[in-house]
């Protein structure tokens, strides 16, 4: 049997996914940057609350955006639910790219990026972080002279845990009034930097949130992005009419109304992180700064066993070799503090030659 259907070209060009998410329930999840202990018990109570009707009738948008557009301090025109921030970004490509158009991005970042780029058929034009992992100010703002239609940063971005400071894309967003920004803030609640209230003073501004992060919710898929009034409605042009599922808005919304959970797990994770940093620093681990929940490490030629080895042990972590070409570089999720001295025992026996 032979598929005889014409099949386009960018599809053919894409490679299968290799996400390794099976199989996770019940061990230490530090691979997928998600909440470690769970989404809040307001969130459960409101998804146990939903009744039968509820769930048989199609998801209405107007009174769950304009509850949370006033929570985020912006008006419902400036808001767009999304499935997961990932249906954001694809949304987003979707709206304002075509075949024509040129996407920047600078690599590592997150993967999706690239991926929703190659689907759109548009031309990626990339630079890179240094081995520092420095962001490129300068062959940005070379790149930014010719107007690239849309620019996607991730702040912090993924899987570095860098921090762009504001003033520079401030500086970014002045050069290149004719380049749409994506600024995707799926760790805002760990850095607790923002640059949302722009989108009042550019319009080119497009800032990404999600509720799978710090708020626990990856599993119930829902994002948000905000931006002006135009162009929201031209979003709204081609949005699907239900991606985003009932469970989600009641969730969210009971997260939004109790965010001190959600304040008291960034602080926790702060803490722990700065645990975890400490520990590889003094076993002489390669890492760069973070301000998210999320730390990544150089563990060299030893990574591959020290991944199997944990895993073994019911700990995960996320091998990043196909960022960087190399084996060795690692991306670990920040749990609290009781997690992550389960790691730093099990690392001590692990990494050659250290002890706790
Ligand atoms: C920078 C960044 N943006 C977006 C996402 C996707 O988030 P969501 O689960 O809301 O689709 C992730 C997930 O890892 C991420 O790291």
């Amino acid at each position: 049997m032979r598929l005889r259907v014409l099949v386009p070209v960018t599809t053919c060009n894409m490679r299968p996914a290799h996400t390794p998410i099976e199989g996770r329930a019940g061990k230490l999840r530090l691979d997928f940057n998600e909440n470690t202990v769970g989404c809040s018990a307001a969130a459960l109570r409101a998804i146990r609350k939903l009744t039968a009707e509820q769930i048989a009738t199609y998801p209405e948008y107007l009174t769950p955006t304009g509850k949370m557009a006033r929570w985020f301090g912006v008006k419902p025109a400036e808001l767009t639910l999304t499935n997961g921030a990932d249906g954001a970004l694809q949304h987003i490509v979707y709206t304002f790219v075509d075949s024509q158009s040129t996407i920047l991005l600078i690599d590592p970042t997150f993967v999706m990026y690239r991926f929703y780029a190659q689907l759109s058929g548009a031309k990626i034009a990339s630079l890179q972080y240094d081995t520092e992992m420095k962001f490129p100010v300068g062959a940005v703002m070379k790149a930014l002279r010719k107007s690239p239609r849309l620019f996607l940063i991730a702040n912090p971005n993924n899987p570095t845990g860098t921090l762009i400071p504001a003033a520079i894309i401030r500086r970014m967003l002045d050069a290149a009034p004719r380049t749409l920004f994506v600024v995707d803030e799926a760790y805002a609640e760990f850095s607790r930097v923002t640059v949302l209230p722009w989108i009042r003073r550019y319009p080119n501004l497009i800032v990404v949130r999600t509720f799978s992060k710090g708020a626990g919710l990856a599993g119930l898929r829902l994002g948000c992005m905000f931006a002006c009034p135009e162009v929201t409605s031209l979003l709204a042009k081609t949005r699907e009419p239900f991606a985003v599922n009932t469970a989600a808005l009641v969730a969210a919304y009971a997260t939004l109304r109790n965010y001190g959970a959600v304040r008291r797990y960034a602080k926790e994770i702060t803490v722990a992180r700065s645990l975890l940093s400490k520990a590889l620093q003094r076993y002489g681990v390669k890492m760069f700064p973070s301000a998210a929940n999320f730390l990544l490490v150089d563990f060299g030629t030893a990574a591959p066993g020290l991944l199997s080895e944990l895993k073994k042990r019911g700990i995960l972590l996320r091998d990043r070799t196909s960022d960087f070409g190399r084996v060795g570089y690692v991306r670990i999720t920040i749990g609290t503090q009781p997690q992550m001295r389960r790691l730093v025992r099990d690392l001590a026996r692990l990494l050659p030659g250290k002890k706790s």
